[in-house]
């Protein structure tokens, strides 16, 4: 059982602090989430056509935090680590995408479709940050941010306007797919991690959830065919996925880990997991007719967005009973 923590910031200090937690009872991890569509269409549920509120986060992590900011599960940390590293590239490509289309929109999804962008630059700056985080202990990974970088130049300077959109909303639904794994499975994934690389993450992913269904209505505006939807939806799951995985191997060689067949066991635990939660969801998504407003959205992700404190500035910081606070 994961709780949100009572305790003032980590060492360091920083703007994300314990504001909300008390609202907030212990958490259970929902070990039980349907991976069948609620079947209501975006107009009846009008998730669409909310706006996005753009929340500034900011996040002050300790001076000597180590990278591997999941002691137990130093593999999963890593493989989150990578994520970060590709999002200063996918996400500019995705806010390229559907800038693109903006002119196809209505003035009320014009105006939703410029908050999702302010959404996108939060989360890519703040990762940016995080990253350099990274880099100073696995100066190794920046070969692969490199590769990360001449492949999203390739799909927005070679592949069409269609084809970027269809890319970006796949992307948006496996994030938001992402989300959902993550979120049945914090309690063991985040168990005695560092509060505040959690809180960049879950938060990140949080607003996943929110904005899921952005790129994907501005793709059918724009062209809507499931067809390419699903081409440009296996093409990035492929890149995702060899990206996040090269820059694992980087920093687990780099810690020692490289060559322990328990570190390879847990990576395939994991991939294992994460595949059976994503890839049924997104088949269903390439299918005719199918909206990502008729995913269920996660319920402790969605929870612990209503709990940002406009005001402060501030999200409740993650915790769990594992970690002996600083
Ligand atoms: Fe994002
Ligand atoms: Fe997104």
């Amino acid at each position: 059982m994961i709780g949100l923590s009572n305790q003032p910031p980590v060492a360091g200090g920083g703007p994300v602090d314990a504001v909300g937690w008390e609202r907030l009872g212990p958490w259970t991890a929902p070990d039980a989430r349907p991976l069948t569509p609620r079947c209501r269409r975006a107009d009846e549920v009008g998730v669409s056509s909310q706006p996005l509120p753009v929340r500034r986060v900011r996040f002050a992590y300790p001076p000597d935090m180590d990278p591997a900011w999941i002691p137990g599960r130093p593999e999963f940390a890593h493989m989150a680590n990578g994520l970060s590293l590709l999002m200063p590239y996918a996400e500019p490509l995705f806010i390229k995408a559907v800038r693109s289309g903006m002119d196809e929109l209505d003035d009320a999804q014009r105006a939703r479709a410029e908050d999702y962008i302010r959404q996108e630059v939060g989360h890519h700056r703040q990762h940016a940050l995080f990253n350099e985080i990274i880099r100073a202990r696995h100066p190794g990974v920046a070969r692969v941010e490199g590769w990360m970088k001449r492949c999203a130049d390739w799909v927005t300077r070679t592949r069409s306007r269609r084809y970027n959109l269809a890319f970006s909303a796949g992307g948006e639904i496996m994030s938001f797919l992402l989300a959902r794994w993550v979120d049945t499975h914090a309690g063991e994934l985040f168990a005695g991690a560092d509060p505040v690389a959690t809180t960049l993450f879950l938060w990140h992913l949080s607003e996943e959830v929110e904005h899921k269904s952005m790129a994907f209505d501005v793709y059918e505006a724009v062209d809507g065919s499931k067809l390419r939807y699903a081409l440009a939806m296996v093409q990035g799951t492929a890149l995702l996925g060899f990206f996040v995985w090269a820059a694992a191997l980087v920093m687990l060689r780099d810690d020692g880990r490289l060559w322990r067949p328990m570190t390879h066991v847990r990576l395939a635990r994991w991939a294992i997991s994460a595949a059976f939660e994503l890839f049924p969801a997104m088949l269903m998504s390439a299918l005719p007719g199918h909206h990502p407003d008729d995913f269920t959205d996660p319920l402790y992700l969605t929870t612990l967005l209503a709990q940002y404190d406009p005001e402060t500035q501030t999200m409740p910081l993650w915790e769990s009973p594992g970690r002996t606070a600083a």
